[in-house]
């Protein structure tokens, strides 16, 4: 499997993009976060969806220069219209509304429609954690999924993450999808060459789970924890669709995968401010005491310790930093073909 540095993989991510047309303000920001997703380990949400990306910008599915525009702004509550702009431009825009609002007001809620694919939910809610804030990142999909006791699908993959602020930036950070995995890691794991899957991942079109890897691509990805998942997964879905005004499910919103028009998901972005509950270092110190105490619970038969969401990407950041990002065989094939037709040099491997 090719290991590459990863200042070497962001410079190739800029190359590609440049090549692709995106405007020269947006490439390193582009860039930064599909780097920033593999560096963490979320391989399912970096290079590996670079040539989607590609594909949606050469047919026109993006407005590369939209940054959008604010709809309405009331109180802590802002609605924004992202105008179809890339997913990287218009996200860190309404995070820094949400952190602008909960500067003033204690919190700040970002509702954005109109928008394509942001990439791993954890980049905006650690952007607005980075601020001081506790940040909190939700956005809808395409239909992916059924309810639970259904097997047709009506709801998207819609992923929550929430990150706390932290003095070294490396603190509490949840980010999951409502399914029992993202799509992405299917097709991660196709392009490992794997032939099945775990269990409880998938089920066939008759609602029936499934551990074959082509039954699996050709159905629909499980709930997160059964109906506990469709609750979740409805629950975002109220938070971004239904309450940005944009097109809530059904053949409206399309995935980064379907193509000839555009995605029109919906993101939220909410910020908290911590100092109008206790100052910021006390609520660090407690957020350090709960963590503690939830590590220190023995470890399970077959494991040597208790891990905090957040916790297994820190650690991957540091190791990848130093050795380098592994990338799938079947990962780096497509970025492969993707230079070639792109004509940009692929890094060194
Ligand atoms: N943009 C989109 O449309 C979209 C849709 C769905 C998912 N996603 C993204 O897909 C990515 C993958 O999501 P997923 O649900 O497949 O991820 P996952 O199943 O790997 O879960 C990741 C979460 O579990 C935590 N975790 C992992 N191992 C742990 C352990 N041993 N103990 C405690 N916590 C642990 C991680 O810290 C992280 O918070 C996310 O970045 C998500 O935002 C994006």
């Amino acid at each position: 499997m090719p290991v590459v540095a990863h200042s070497d993989l962001y410079k190739f991510a800029e190359d590609v993009l440049t090549a692709s047309g995106v405007p020269a303000g947006y490439v390193a920001q582009f860039a930064s976060a599909l780097i920033e997703t593999n560096l963490r380990s979320v391989d399912s949400h970096g290079v590996q969806l670079l040539p989607h990306y590609v594909g949606q910008i050469e047919r026109g599915e993006v407005a590369l220069h939209a940054t959008g525009k604010v709809l309405k702004e009331s109180g802590a509550c802002l609605v924004y219209d992202a105008e179809h702009g890339l997913g990287q431009v218009t996200a860190p825009i309404c995070c820094d509304h949400a952190i602008r609002l909960a500067a003033a007001t204690g919190v700040g809620i970002v509702t954005a429609r109109e928008c394509s694919h942001f990439g791993a939910a954890f980049l905006w809610a650690r952007r607005i954690s980075d601020a001081g804030y506790i940040g909190i990142a939700l956005c809808d999909a395409s239909m992916q999924v059924p309810p639970w006791q259904g097997r047709e699908p009506r709801l998207g993959t819609n992923p929550i993450s929430v990150s706390v602020p932290h003095p070294r930036h490396r603190g509490w950070l949840l980010d999951m999808a409502t399914t029992t995995v993202a799509y992405a890691k299917l097709e991660q794991l196709k392009l490992k060459g794997e032939t099945t899957v775990p269990s409880g991942w998938s089920q066939d079109r008759e609602g029936v789970p499934t551990t074959d890897m082509a039954t699996a691509l050709k159905g629909l990805l499980m709930p997160l924890g059964g109906y506990k998942g469709s609750g979740l997964g409805m629950m975002v879905e109220i938070l971004t669709g239904v309450l940005a005004g944009g097109p809530v499910f059904g053949t409206q919103v399309t995935g980064l995968r379907h193509q000839g028009r555009p995605m029109r998901v919906n993101h939220t972005f909410l910020a908290i401010d911590v100092e109008r509950f206790m100052p910021l270092e006390q609520f660090q110190e407690r957020m350090e005491w709960l963590i503690e105490e939830v590590k220190s619970a023995a470890p399970a038969k077959g494991y040597s310790e208790v891990l905090v969401a957040g916790e297994p990407e820190w650690r991957a950041e540091e190791h990848r930093k130093e050795n380098g990002i592994p990338i799938a065989d079947g990962v780096w094939q497509s970025l492969e073909d993707l230079a070639r037709r792109l004509n940009v040099a692929l890094p060194a491997a």
